[in-house]
């Protein structure tokens, strides 16, 4: 029993001597690295000061905190992740070194790294002058600082470094890369490490970053953890400065759809090509089979994410039910414009946070407008089935046969969009309109609005077959199914993902 019982605790032994000896050795290099950068740092309020004395009073008191928050830390220095994570880094540094990208003379910053193993990487390869952000401080290698606000002066650093997928998790990769752009000097480089490997994802960054700088390598790099086993590298030069990233998209007229969106719309679900004889069912039942442009893409290289709902009728109809439940939104936080002419919705509309009503019908131009209040047969007025109907410029009015109608004001839905959202936002449509899509979307090509929507969900109103009376069609709309097909057609040609919405 005795030798049985010995040998564990030898083994125990062993073990913790050889865990000692590790931690000792990184002590011993992690004081090496932080004298260094005394020796060099010039990073203004992160550096030591300059006075000898001084500087080694500090070396002295930041040693004893690094001894000191030890007991902490020790555990995360000796960690199998820390140690994996640093040499990981210095391999990548020390290819951007061979690239060019980077000296060993280089200001470098490191954002959003809560642990600083890409500083500490930086620093053992031999580049002195570097320092990390994160909201959180852990020094004497991170500084408390946050990537949307970087605390350091417009042009102080050569190099910056966004690793571990942090610019996709931003909530606002506008205002990342603009504070990134802001603080590289004049020829810096930045790089990027992100999970988005899609030629969409590709283009929004490039995108993202057309203010200041152009891509000048992608790297494929084999990651170190499970969270991101294949990484994108892409590194970014500083090569100008305020140029606005809106107005090339701006412009009157035409625009071209790039030749990936036409792709991913060839991948999307099928049209229905026969007239439904069952639409309230086919229909419907359609939004099961919708490839949704988030469940292919990353989209998360947008400055803004927007929602705009024209036809929303009341909150729950497709905003809450659908949109807010549904959509696969990749954790983005979508700011919502619900355009909705119909009074009867508007007061729920003033209690919903993110959400901004539009109380106008969307039109081809501002004008007042008369709509029917649409109502199923035999249903109240205030029922389920109220909604918005047709509408008709006012001049023209009397041409709804008898109905209840009202007057509203129409807007010029194209303008609004094209002043609205930019190029860089990531927008998603819905519309139901009641038949003035006919309108809408012709007016969408003309401007050029379309190329500001990504994704759009359209109800085409057409004489369907009703649920009420077999074998009639629905008197209400004049165009056809065919005319229907088309319409979704032409608009998949043109590279617009459009979806067939009930
Ligand atoms: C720093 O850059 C920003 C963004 O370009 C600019 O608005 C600001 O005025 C600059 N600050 C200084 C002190 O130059
Ligand atoms: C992107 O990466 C994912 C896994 O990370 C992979 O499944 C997919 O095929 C890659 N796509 C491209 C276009 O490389
Ligand atoms: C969204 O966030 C949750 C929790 O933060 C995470 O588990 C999930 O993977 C994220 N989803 C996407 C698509 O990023
Ligand atoms: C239409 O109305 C909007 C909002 O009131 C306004 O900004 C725009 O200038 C108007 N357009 C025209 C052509 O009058």
């Amino acid at each position: 029993m005795e030798p049985a019982a010995r040998k564990p605790g030898f083994l125990r032994n062993v073990l913790l001597r050889l865990l000692l000896f590790g931690v000792l050795i990184v002590i011993v290099r992690f004081a090496y690295v932080i004298t260094l950068a005394d020796e060099s740092c010039t990073l203004g309020d992160f550096c030591f000061s300059p006075s000898p004395n001084l500087a080694m009073a500090r070396t002295r008191s930041h040693a004893l905190d690094a001894l000191g928050g030890a007991a902490t830390a020790l555990e995360r220095y000796a960690s199998k992740d820390w140690i994996n994570g640093v040499r990981f880094y210095s391999s990548v540094f020390q290819d951007l070194i061979a690239g060019g990208f980077l000296s060993p003379t280089a200001k470098s910053l490191c954002v959003e790294t809560p642990t600083g193993r890409d500083v500490l990487a930086l620093r053992v390869i031999g580049i002195t002058n570097a320092v990390g952000i994160s909201k959180k401080a852990s020094p004497p290698l991170v500084k408390s600082g946050e990537a949307l606000r970087i605390p350091f002066a417009n042009g102080t650093f050569d190099f910056v470094f966004a690793g571990d997928g942090a610019l996709e998790r931003s909530p606002n990769a506008g205002q990342f890369a603009a504070e990134i752009a802001r603080t590289l000097k004049p020829e810096g480089f930045a790089a990027f490490h992100v999970k988005a490997n899609d030629t969409y994802s590709f283009n929004s960054f490039v995108d993202l970053f057309k203010f200041c700088c152009n891509v000048v390598k992608i790297n494929d790099v084999l990651g170190f953890d499970s969270s991101m086993p294949h990484i994108k590298e892409l590194i970014v030069k500083k090569e100008r400065y305020g140029i606005d990233s809106d107005s090339y998209s701006n412009s009157k007229g035409k625009c071209s759809v790039p030749d990936y969106m036409k792709k991913l719309v060839r991948n999307a679900e099928s049209l229905i090509e026969e007239e439904p004889l069952k639409p309230w069912i086919t229909l419907k039942r359609n939004v099961k089979n919708i490839r949704y442009l988030t469940s292919m893409i990353d989209i998360s290289f947008k400055d803004r994410y927007v929602y705009v709902d024209v036809g929303a009728r009341s909150y729950g109809s497709s905003i809450g039910s659908w949109f807010r439940k549904q959509y696969p939104k990749q954790n983005k936080t979508f700011h919502v414009y619900a355009i909705e002419a119909d009074k009867t919705f508007h007061q729920e509309y003033g209690l919903k946070k993110g959400v901004t009503l539009l109380p106008y019908a969307a039109w081809v131009r501002n004008e007042s407008l008369v709509f029917e209040i649409n109502r199923g047969p035999g249903e109240k007025v205030q029922g389920k089935g109220r909604g918005m109907g047709r509408i008709q410029p006012l001049q023209s009015s009397g041409g709804f046969d008898g109905g209840e109608v009202e007057k509203i004001n129409g807007f010029d839905f194209a303008v609004w969009l094209k002043n609205t959202v930019s190029k860089n936002d990531f927008v998603v449509v819905k519309m139901d309109v009641e038949g003035t899509e006919f309108y809408l979307i012709p007016r969408l090509f003309e401007t050029g609005a379309i190329c500001l929507v990504d994704e759009i969900f359209l109800e085409c109103h057409y004489n369907r077959w009703q649920r009420c009376c077999p074998g009639q069609r629905s008197p209400k709309y004049e165009k056809t199914y065919d005319q229907c097909l088309q319409l979704f057609t032409s608009l998949r040609q043109s590279g617009v993902l459009v979806h067939q919405w009930f």
